[in-house]
């Protein structure tokens, strides 16, 4: 049933429903072309489509110079704010400029030009941002890898995006803890089959570690040796990054983002999603490695003229509880995003939120949550607390910006925790049977996106079409599968329930089980191996691998548990967070095979499990239970 407090969204929706070109084409007079497009999409080209194919434009362009050119220049672009550090700074748009187009100079005469690869391996710093933006005003893609990954899976990505350039930054600062980058990028390197001409370190004060002569720089030196190099103009179809993101196999996916598509859709999210104007302070407490970041701690708040909070710590423990509220008091954030589960680290330590009340936050006007579905005691809570609408809006690293949401721009509909909203212009989002049908509202299936995805949505996957139509088109045709599963209900709210892969949530981080698995099982005592997502109260749900030794291995458990913990570490990182690992005699599995892994999720969050019928030895199941329920 229609609500007529939603009269606002429905006008929003039916405006694009009407006329879906039109909208994007009047989005796109937000956007400083160098030739507009004449064409807004082609449905011929690429795996679904392209948008805007005959325009051209700079993305670096339209988030600095335009904004310098317009009187903006002393505004701040970024503010720094690093607890971890002690550090923090502001830089106007003038500086951020400079700095951009100096390490653009410094690329450029390093041989870096328009489609080449440039990975980037930063914590968060501005450099970071300047790094990104100076790869986009070169027509270079950028692939950032996120800090918390090991040197294996960095090397994966190097071989996979062969960049001419590295940019990386010595050390990383974790809460009682120095991350070397440095060295992680040096065994990466040793372990990829690609070389990049050269890499640029940002040698941090707190371990500024070694060059490697005749392939590493200084990268401070470098762009205060460069001049400013202008924005080189690309089509809106090229490529502006590359991000990894886990897929069904260890094989991580490289998620294609194009400029001219990417800038239209983030730049009207800017007001139509989240209410945000030129000169409003936005901070996005994420991380710089994740779509988040690309999105909305540096594109989205650029383009359109925003304040973007950088922050280098964690919702707890840097100091404190309250270190979200202290930075949006000090910076007079209007808009606050970040993932569930950071609000659920505040909770546990400060539930009366007695740290929040010793701060200002009469700026702060909404928070935004993304990452993961927010659990309706978290959302009420958030609520509550701050007395300002919480918003959880459903995403995926391929879509760039949000599926489903509520937006401030168009005045919001009432709020239901637990619920992602209502679909985004440029969506048209459906629940599916496994046979493709629709389900009745209120019933859970597979959610499905009808082609084409909006613009700012991926094109494809990194020199892999193949591989994008096989992951997303192949399932539903004339959808795009987003293999998570869920329900509209009656009123047209969206309920994001779980995935529909072997993709697992941690922390607002998306980490593949087959990936783990493929870890555990190169053990030498491990015959064979599962791993399932175990619901955890902080960050949604933990890696627990489950392994059947080889026969005739005689070690004791916890000595291949801790093994088996400091593999994963080792090979994907400490952001896996795995720290369990249990010895079963054997894994359930349907007749043909097939371990069970849902059975097996159900087991470990101690819910009622009913035998499946396909089962081969229903024993199994009671057998594992014992397992998981020892301490
Ligand atoms: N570089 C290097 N290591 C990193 C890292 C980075 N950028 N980010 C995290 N890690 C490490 C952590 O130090 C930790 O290592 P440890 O095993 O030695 O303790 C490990 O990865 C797991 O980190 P994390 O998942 O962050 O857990 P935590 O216990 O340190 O903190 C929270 C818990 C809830 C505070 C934290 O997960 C958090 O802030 N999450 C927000 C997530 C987010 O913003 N997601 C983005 C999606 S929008
Ligand atoms: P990532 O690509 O890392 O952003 O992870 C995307 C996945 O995270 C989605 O497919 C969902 O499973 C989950 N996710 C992200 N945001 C939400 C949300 N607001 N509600 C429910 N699930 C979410």
């Amino acid at each position: 049933m229609p609500d007529a407090q939603d009269a606002g969204y429905q006008a929003l929706y039916e405006a694009w429903r009407a006329d879906p070109e039109g909208y994007w084409a009047a989005a796109a007079r937000g956007i400083d072309w160098e030739v507009p497009p004449e064409r807004i999409f082609d449905a011929g080209q690429g795996p679904y489509g392209r948008w805007f194919p005959d325009a051209r434009l700079n993305i670096c362009h339209n988030a600095l110079d335009r904004h310098v050119a317009e009187g903006r220049g002393a505004q701040a672009a970024l503010i720094w704010d690093s607890p971890v550090t002690g550090g923090q700074a502001r830089l106007s748009y003038a500086e951020l400029l400079d700095r951009t187009a100096r390490l653009a100079g410094a690329l450029a005469s390093r041989g870096v030009g328009r489609g080449d690869r440039v990975v980037l391996y930063m914590p968060m710093v501005p450099e970071a941002v300047v790094a990104m933006l100076a790869c986009a005003r070169l027509g270079a893609v950028h692939s950032v890898v996120f800090g918390g990954f090991a040197a294996a899976e960095l090397a994966a990505r190097i071989a996979d995006a062969e960049p001419r350039a590295v940019i990386a930054a010595s050390c990383g600062i974790e809460p009682g803890r120095l991350v070397k980058y440095k060295p992680l990028l040096d065994a990466a390197l040793a372990m990829s089959p690609h070389r990049p001409a050269c890499c640029l370190i940002l040698r941090r004060e707190a371990w500024p570690g070694a060059l490697e002569p005749g392939r590493d720089e200084d990268l401070l030196e470098a762009m205060a040796a460069a001049a400013p190099h202008p924005c080189v103009s690309v089509a809106a179809t090229d490529p502006l990054y590359i991000l990894y993101t886990s897929g069904t196999t260890g094989k991580p996916k490289g998620v294609l983002r194009d400029c001219g598509g990417y800038a239209v859709a983030l730049h009207n999210s800017m007001a139509m999603l989240y209410g945000l104007k030129a000169g409003d302070v936005s901070w996005t407490a994420s991380d710089v490695g994740w779509v988040v970041g690309h999105s909305y701690i540096v594109y989205g708040p650029l383009l359109a003229g925003c304040t973007s909070v950088v922050y280098e710590g964690k919702p707890v423990g840097t100091p404190d509880a309250g270190a979200f509220w202290r930075v949006c008091a000090e910076h007079g954030v209007k808009v606050l995003f970040t993932a569930p589960t950071a609000l659920r680290a505040i909770k546990k330590e400060d539930p009366e939120g007695r740290l929040l009340g010793r701060h200002d936050l009469s700026r702060l006007e909404a928070l935004f949550l993304a990452g993961e579905r927010c659990d309706p005691d978290t959302a009420v809570w958030a609520a509550r607390l701050l007395g300002r609408p919480v918003i959880d809006h459903w995403w995926q690293t391929e879509t760039g910006w949000c599926i489903t949401g509520n937006f401030r721009g168009a005045g919001l509909f009432p709020m239901r925790p637990g619920s992602g909203g209502k679909p985004a212009p440029g969506y048209t989002l459906v629940s599916l049977d496994e046979a493709g049908q629709p389900v009745a509202p209120g019933q859970i299936g597979t959610l499905a996106l009808r082609l084409p995805l909006p613009p700012g949505c991926a094109p494809s996957l990194y020199r892999a079409d193949a591989r994008f139509r096989e992951a997303y088109l192949d399932a539903f045709p004339g959808h795009y599968n987003t293999s998570d599963a869920g329900m509209l209900d009656e009123d047209g709210y969206v309920w994001v329930m779980s995935r529909t892969d072997d993709i697992i949530n941690v922390a607002g981080h998306r980490l593949s089980t087959g990936a783990i698995e493929e870890v555990l099982a190169s053990h030498p005592d491990v015959a064979e191996c599962a791993v399932v997502g175990a619901r955890d109260a902080l960050k949604g749900q933990v890696p627990l691998g489950l392994v059947v030794l080889k026969s005739g291995a005689t070690r004791a458990e916890a000595e291949v548990a801790a093994e088996l913990i400091a593999l994963v570490r080792e090979r994907i990182g400490p952001v896996a967070a795995f720290r369990e690992a249990r010895v079963v005699e054997r894994l359930p599995k349907t007749r043909s095979g097939k371990i069970l892994r849902a059975t097996l999720r159900k087991l470990a969050d101690g819910e009622d499990v009913a035998v499946p019928p396909t089962i081969d030895d229903p024993l199994i199941l009671e057998e594992i239970g014992a397992v998981l329920r020892r301490p």
